[in-house]
């Protein structure tokens, strides 16, 4: 028996996220369990940037539910997310996952390559804002193979339904998830597969009648232009590849441990720097804080 991983990110119990998961698990083949976690429900802290997940035994200090979220990554064969757009982004609860993403180095074996889809939902047509852009990162930082994700229409509960589309769309993604990624059908990032791109200024090395970009999925740079009647989409590595292969995923972790040491070096500096900001303004504290730090 294989496992789906079913991420919702929606706190409206038989919305449209979780009815989209649980079509898509339907048009999955025979031999296929659905796990389901309701993102909103657990109790994910705010990372609190010390870095001690990427060090020793790699854990995190908080004491909450991101190793039952990770246990239950790790052990799946493939993931489906669905999440809700809420004032043009992504739920918040699929941002307080990914802000502790540093600890998805500590399982990085057990999670790199995992089948994975995602939808983004939205109330109303085209205010889907950067939710996909969302969805398509959140694949990729879990470190997991990005087999495709589609935008949804739909207001009420059950609402993306009462067209073809997301059924149809659950179609094409349960067979993404088995038999590989679907054909493109929009020009993309030809290294991450990316479909949002920042305009960036021109540079000396920009071919002329071609826009330089950077692909906000993999930060990569490259030019987007006119060729033979259709759009073409070029992007070179940068420096800091993310996800791009394992040795990437890796590398980049290296780098992150480097700045322990790059930190203890320019400490000095960095204190002459930040000293003459100390006193400067007012902070305004909820009781609760100043109360914990008395
Ligand atoms: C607080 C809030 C903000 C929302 N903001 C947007 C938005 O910016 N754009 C949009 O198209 N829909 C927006 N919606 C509508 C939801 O995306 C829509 O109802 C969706 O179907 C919810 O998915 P669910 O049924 O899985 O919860 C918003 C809904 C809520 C509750």
């Amino acid at each position: 028996m294989k496992t789906l991983l079913g991420l919702v990110a929606s706190p409206r119990k038989h919305g449209n996220s979780e009815l989209f998961i649980k079509e898509l698990f339907r048009n999955l083949p025979d031999g296929w369990h659905l796990r389901m976690l309701r993102l909103p429900e657990l109790d994910i802290r705010p990372c609190i940037a010390c870095y001690q997940c990427l060090f020793g035994e790699m854990r995190c200090v908080q004491k909450d539910d991101m190793e039952l979220f990770l246990g239950e990554l790790a052990a799946a064969d493939a993931v489906a997310l669905a999440v809700p757009t809420y004032f043009l982004g992504a739920n918040a609860s699929l941002k307080r996952v990914l802000d502790r993403g540093l600890s998805f180095y500590a399982r990085m074996d057990d999670l790199w390559g995992k089948p994975a889809v995602g939808v983004a939902v939205a109330g109303v047509p085209g205010l889907e804002g950067y939710t996909k852009l969302m969805v398509d990162s959140f694949l990729k930082l879990i470190l997991a193979d990005h087999r495709g994700s589609d935008v949804l229409y739909g207001a009420l509960p059950g609402e993306i339904f009462l067209g073809e589309a997301a059924k149809a769309c659950a179609r094409r993604l349960a067979s993404a998830l088995t038999d590989g990624a679907a054909a493109d059908v929009v020009p993309r990032c030809p290294l991450c597969g990316g479909d949002t791109f920042r305009f960036l200024p021109r540079n000396d090395e920009t071919p002329s009648g071609w826009q330089r970009v950077r692909c906000m999925v993999c930060s990569n740079e490259g030019t987007i232009g006119w060729e033979g009647g259709s759009l073409r989409v070029e992007t070179r590595r940068g420096l800091h590849p993310l996800f791009l292969t394992y040795e990437d995923a890796k590398a980049h972790l290296e780098w992150l441990r480097t700045m322990k040491d790059a930190f203890l070096a320019k400490r000095k500096e960095l204190k002459e720097i930040t000293r003459p900001y100390t006193a400067v303004g007012q902070w305004v504290r909820p009781e609760k804080t100043k109360r914990e730090e008395t």
